[in-house]
């Protein structure tokens, strides 16, 4: 696999100082926060991988079964010789297989180009993904825009774009219009995007799998505090701090938070900076909205994109729509 890092290499100290100044910012604020992008380094990475498989965490396993079924049809809505595939924020590469298996199958030409933040994840993507020869890979460790502006001029091949694992709720709805229709306008009319939302459901569902019996989201989130303190020198106490997680069902939306047990003092030694938390303060680190039809048929109609297919599984708790462009 040939493999591009925007990060590591072509902006060596932007991504670093991004972290830093966001972290300051997020802590510096009224209502604290840390951006979800963050969770992803190595450590998290690997437990988020941890999460997929959990038994409480419906997401993952509900959307493989909606792409095991329509994985055969994608290439007959295509209908190409070669294709590229551009995957954002494509994780452990398990999803994308299953895609990209039934395009081979077709007898379609895949090139396959996974974006993603985290190297760690493109370290899992290389192990999990099976060579053939019909298919060529190069990955790009970056930022969403920054990987999909540098494969802008990649070939004049029909595009499908993959942005799966509902990654797309933990925009708000603003950041959400920007990013859709930042996407369609650097595509090609009649390209397609395959875009997995989660859908609203029983609270007492979301609840359960975003607060795992085995206390893998609980972990996965206080990663971020001592990932603040491996790479910014900080002195979190992670026993100080409890996870948070709840459906709110009028923003529609799973909130996480860490809550301070105490009144405490975090220091940077980075920065030579202190942050003072009052107890039972809370630190936001992520919403994960949830989605009803009507909801993601206005998000298509106004940001360039017209419905191709919507594909749900059986439960109904979660949907893989095909849009395709139409500026
Ligand atoms: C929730 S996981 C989903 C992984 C995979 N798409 C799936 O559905 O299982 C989110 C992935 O997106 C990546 N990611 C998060 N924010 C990103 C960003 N701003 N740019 C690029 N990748 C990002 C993370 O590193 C992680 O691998």
């Amino acid at each position: 696999m040939k493999l591009t890092n925007l990060i590591g290499t072509d902006q060596p100290n932007q991504t670093k100082n991004t972290f830093i100044s966001d972290v300051i910012v997020g802590l510096s604020a009224a209502q604290k926060s840390i951006s979800a992008k963050y969770f992803y380094d190595d450590i998290g990475s690997e437990l988020f991988q941890k999460i997929t498989q959990h038994p409480d965490y419906y997401p993952t396993k509900t959307e493989f079964s909606i792409l095991e079924k329509i994985n055969s049809i994608l290439p007959s809505i295509l209908n190409e010789p070669e294709i590229d595939i551009i995957e954002l924020g494509a994780g452990d590469g398990h999803k994308s297989q299953l895609i990209i298996n039934g395009f081979l199958d077709s007898g379609c030409k895949v090139n396959f180009y996974p974006i993603d933040i985290s190297e760690k994840a493109m370290e899992l993507l290389a192990q999990n993904l099976s060579i053939n020869k019909q298919l060529h890979i190069h990955g790009v460790v970056a930022d969403y825009f920054n990987g999909l502006n540098h494969l802008k001029k990649i070939s004049n091949n029909k595009k499908l774009v993959l942005f799966l694992g509902s990654n797309i709720g933990n925009f708000n709805q603003t950041e959400t219009n920007v990013f859709l229709s930042q996407l369609s306008a650097g595509l090609n009319q009649d390209d397609y995007v395959l875009i997995g939302f989660d859908l609203k459901k029983d609270p007492n569902i979301l609840n359960k799998a975003y607060n795992d019996s085995d206390g893998l989201t609980r972990d996965f989130n206080l990663n971020l505090l001592a990932r603040i303190n491996r790479e910014l020198a900080g002195n979190f106490n992670l026993a100080a701090f409890q996870h948070y997680g709840f459906y709110n069902p009028v923003l529609g939306a799973m909130e996480s938070y860490l809550i301070s047990l105490k009144d405490q003092e975090v220091r940077l030694a980075k920065t030579n900076q202190t942050f003072h938390f009052k107890a039972h303060e809370l630190m936001h680190l992520e919403y994960s909205h949830k989605f009803s039809t009507a909801g993601m048929t206005q998000l298509a109609t106004s940001n360039g994109f017209e419905i191709a297919e919507l594909f749900f599984d059986e439960k109904n708790y979660f949907a893989d729509a095909l849009w395709q462009v139409k500026t």
